[in-house]
């Protein structure tokens, strides 16, 4: 065994999923697995199929979809969880069940109102049932990160005696401080009989800011496996970013850990995932922000003209930014579409990419210049077919010294509906004659609206949370024209009432 490499375990698919309004649906989900098998990670975890239909239905999905990664389950130290995990991993070439339980005092105390000896007993339980199904057995302390070391420690030694193959010591609440981290892994290392018969595994949050430096510290003091989601997705503030530690072992050879992930994939799954879970990435985000390469004072680009060494520690190139891609405009064809999305992951039937290129042409006539964005928003933007609240036309007048008016007309199940009213812009405007013919109590909490890439011509997402009946809906929706697309969101919340 190569003592140097670093495995790399993917939960986009369920650590990063779990974010409200970011589900995707199997086959998005298939899209995003097929992409990560592409990329080199070494295990996917595919979700928690005791927790729905669906996710269990994903994980059957990718397991048949997917070759050579290992394709995880996520299971609770329960047997039923345990079951249904199995199962769901059935067809899977290579197979790991993701069970445990947490291990602090603050879990133990008030989550399982338990003791440390009975939680010992049940995460030993939970490992010698996982391995009846699979031999790829992998622990979770959860809340490890505030679980004392010597507690973790009994723990840690008594799963792998009962057959775990990798530890994870999830810093759940991201509340470690790397050193400490750092030093828990080391700990374990250091006082658990038996570790060298399991990989230890970091599980980080980025609630401080510190999932990237906490995993690097695991890394550096014995840890040989990360878990990580593109774009750092993942509950509140996410979990550890792929690509920030793929690079950082990239660039720093001192370091010597190496991944087995071909960094050229990364800038387009980036996109693609941002694009699928209608999640913005920050454009000051480490290596895939929109920003990540730009160099706007005149200082840096004197610099960069002169020697890229001089500012730039990646070339943009090693993370898959083509600086020369093809350019799609009007008079792009098919081929060119295919081309572009295929080197963007995105496989169309040849019935959807005509549906996509008739969207492009349109969008090519209001726009000039299409990007990677504009088109990947195009690719998914099948996603409000089968609603049954249609926007059938939109009318919205604003402007100076005048008060703003809008009149819609919907189509409901094929009953047709029109509406007039005044606001205090187009977009409300807009809502408030919606809301005459859907009389019903909807609290937008949330709204942002933002363009797709640059220019006055520009494509615009807009994400919209409502509340409506104390249930929480999320919508969105995408145009050249933020009254549509503002609209668009909000009646697709209300088609998921
Ligand atoms: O953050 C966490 O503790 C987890 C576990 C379920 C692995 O996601
Ligand atoms: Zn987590």
């Amino acid at each position: 065994m190569d003592a140097n490499r670093v495995y790399v375990f993917d939960t986009t698919l369920r650590d990063g999923e779990q974010v409200p309004g970011c589900q995707l649906n199997t086959v998005e989900k298939i899209q995003v697995a097929k992409s990560l098998e592409l990329l080199g990670v070494d295990v996917i975890e595919a979700g928690f199929p005791i927790s729905s239909p669906g996710d269990f239905n994903s994980v059957v999905e990718i397991s048949k979809a997917v070759t050579w990664p290992v394709i995880c389950a996520l299971s609770r130290a329960v047997e039923k969880d345990i079951d249904v995990a199995a199962q769901a991993l059935q067809h899977a070439h290579r197979k790991r069940i993701h069970t445990g339980i947490g291990t602090s005092d603050y879990h133990i105390r008030y989550k399982f109102a338990s003791t440390r000896e009975e939680i010992l007993e049940r995460a030993v339980r939970a490992v010698k049932y996982a391995k009846k199904y699979v031999e790829d057995v992998e622990f979770y302390a959860e809340d490890a990160g505030r679980t004392d070391n010597e507690f973790l420690a009994r723990v840690v030694e008594a799963v792998i005696k009962a057959g775990a193959t990798v530890v994870n010591i999830p810093d759940t609440t991201g509340y470690c401080l790397p050193q400490e981290y750092g030093e828990k892994i080391k700990y374990l290392c250091d006082h658990v009989a038996g570790i060298e018969n399991a990989i230890i595994s970091t599980h980080c949050h980025n609630d401080l800011g510190m999932a990237t430096a906490n995993t690097m510290a695991g890394l550096l003091n014995g840890a040989r496996q990360c878990e990580v989601t593109i774009n750092g997705i993942g509950e509140r503030a996410g979990n550890t970013a792929l690509e920030e530690i793929v690079m950082i072992l990239k660039s720093h050879k001192d370091i010597d850990l190496h991944t087995n992930v071909n960094t050229q994939k990364i800038y387009p799954l980036s996109r693609m995932v941002s694009s699928l879970m209608n999640m913005p990435v920050q454009p000051n985000k480490a290596i895939v922000g929109k920003n990540a390469f730009a160099h706007s004072s005149g200082i840096h680009q004197d610099g960069v003209l002169k020697d890229t060494s001089t500012y730039e520690i990646i070339d943009p190139t090693d993370v898959g930014i083509d600086k020369n891609s093809i350019v799609l405009t009007a008079r792009s064809g098919h081929a060119a579409l295919k081309f572009r999305l295929k080197n963007l992951g995105v496989n169309l039937t040849d019935e959807r990419l005509d549906e996509v290129y008739e969207e492009f042409l349109k969008l090519a006539d209001k726009k000039k210049v299409l990007h990677d964005d504009d088109i990947l928003m195009l690719a998914g933007a099948d996603r409000g077919m089968g609603h049954h609240i249609k926007v059938d036309w939109l009318q919205a007048t604003s402007g100076i010294g005048m008060r703003p008016v809008a009149s819609i007309g919907l189509d409901i199940a094929g009953e047709k509906f029109e509406a007039a009213a005044t606001g205090n812009g187009p977009v409300d405007a807009s809502i408030n004659a919606l809301r005459q013919i859907i009389r019903r109590q909807v609290t937008i909490n949330e709204f942002t609206i933002q363009g797709v890439t640059k220019g006055s011509d520009d494509c615009c997402k807009v994400h919209m949370q409502v509340e409506s009946e104390g249930r929480v809906y999320y919508g969105f929706g995408a145009s050249t024209d933020i009254v549509t697309a503002s609209i668009e969101a909000y009646v697709d919340c209300i088609n998921k009432m």
